[in-house]
């Protein structure tokens, strides 16, 4: 964990604020790779995950929040009490969405504040000479963060802004036809996200090449949940987990420490190995082709089809 000061705080757009965040103590901050987040601990004992968005020459980190009223009440906090001079604790970079080194050719894909983790990368690759284009999708360019950043540096040629205010795109004019070594890179939130998959899959895009992080997931429908059990292959111990109440929930009463951060299965921090059964996988983080294999879970979300499942712990 790193203490942090609120070196600065700016609006980028009406609703999304900028932070930078340096070391309280004056050290180094350790250095992210584009694409890397970080969890950002708020003084209201929310944990929330940002991606970095720091500029090449800066020694801060910078991140980008947008208020959304009617959340958990992460973004909210960020917006109206947190102010320049405050410490706060975040964890050190962690990068679940890396660019591929194996990509000739890369293709971003953000939509809303979906850009800041494609920003970093986009500014990587333009500082490598590497091909790559920029398709950002905002509803108008007021409310596009980063726009002047974007249009007042070597980015501009490489970039496509497509204004919606209903937020419809034509993803067959964004998503180009596949070829071995071009990376599609998406982070937007969660129907675009498929969208954009459903669009590139539809082209016979490899799944290998095609790259998405989600910042929020589609409201998950718990209208079906059941009853099921646990067991932990440790112990051996076997607990009910209830139609309303999660197997966090019931991990927690019992005394394991999972890690969380965002509890509704985007970030992967709950992460759990799966021994047996049959997960009904409801988290964004996995892919379709994690979910089948069947040997992990996110306990924050997830629930059994199976009668029992047997967790790694
Ligand atoms: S805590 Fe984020 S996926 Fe479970």
């Amino acid at each position: 964990m790193i203490q942090v000061t609120i070196s600065k705080k700016s609006p980028l757009t009406q609703n999304i604020c900028r932070l930078n965040l340096s070391a309280t103590d004056g050290s180094q901050l350790p250095k992210a790779t584009p694409g890397s987040h970080i969890d950002v601990h708020l003084p209201n004992d929310i944990i929330r995950q940002y991606s970095l968005c720091s500029e090449a020459d800066s020694s801060d980190y910078e991140i980008a929040v947008l208020n959304e009223p009617q959340g958990r009440g992460g973004s909210k906090y960020v917006h109206e009490n947190l102010k320049v001079g405050d410490t706060i604790t975040i964890s050190e970079p962690k990068n679940l969405f890396p660019l591929s080194s194996d990509a000739k050719n890369t293709l971003l894909v953000a939509a809303g504040i979906g850009i800041t983790p494609i920003l970093s990368m986009a500014e990587y690759l333009l500082q490598q000479g590497a091909n790559f284009s920029l398709h950002y999708c905002v509803k108008s360019p007021e409310q596009a963060a980063y726009i002047e950043r974007i249009k007042n540096s070597g980015l501009a040629p490489h970039t496509h802004f497509y204004f919606s205010e209903n937020g419809r795109v034509n993803l067959s004019d964004v998503i180009q036809t596949p070829y071995d070594d071009l990376h599609l890179y998406v982070c937007g939130p969660a129907e675009f996200n498929d969208a954009v998959i459903a669009c590139a899959s539809e082209k016979n895009w490899q799944a290998e090449n095609i790259h998405r992080e989600y910042f929020t997931a589609a409201a998950i429908d718990h209208s079906d949940d059941e009853s099921f059990e646990i067991e932990i292959n440790s112990t051996s111990d076997i607990f009910r987990v209830s139609a309303d109440e999660s197997i966090l929930n019931v991990l927690e009463e019992k005394g394991y420490d999972i890690p969380v951060a965002c509890e509704e299965g985007v970030c992967g921090t709950c992460l759990t190995g799966l021994l047996a059964g049959e997960a009904d996988h409801k988290d964004v983080f996995l892919t379709d082709q994690e979910h089948a294999k069947m040997d992990q879970i996110t306990p924050c979300c997830s629930r059994a089809k199976s009668a029992r499942l047997k967790l790694d712990l």
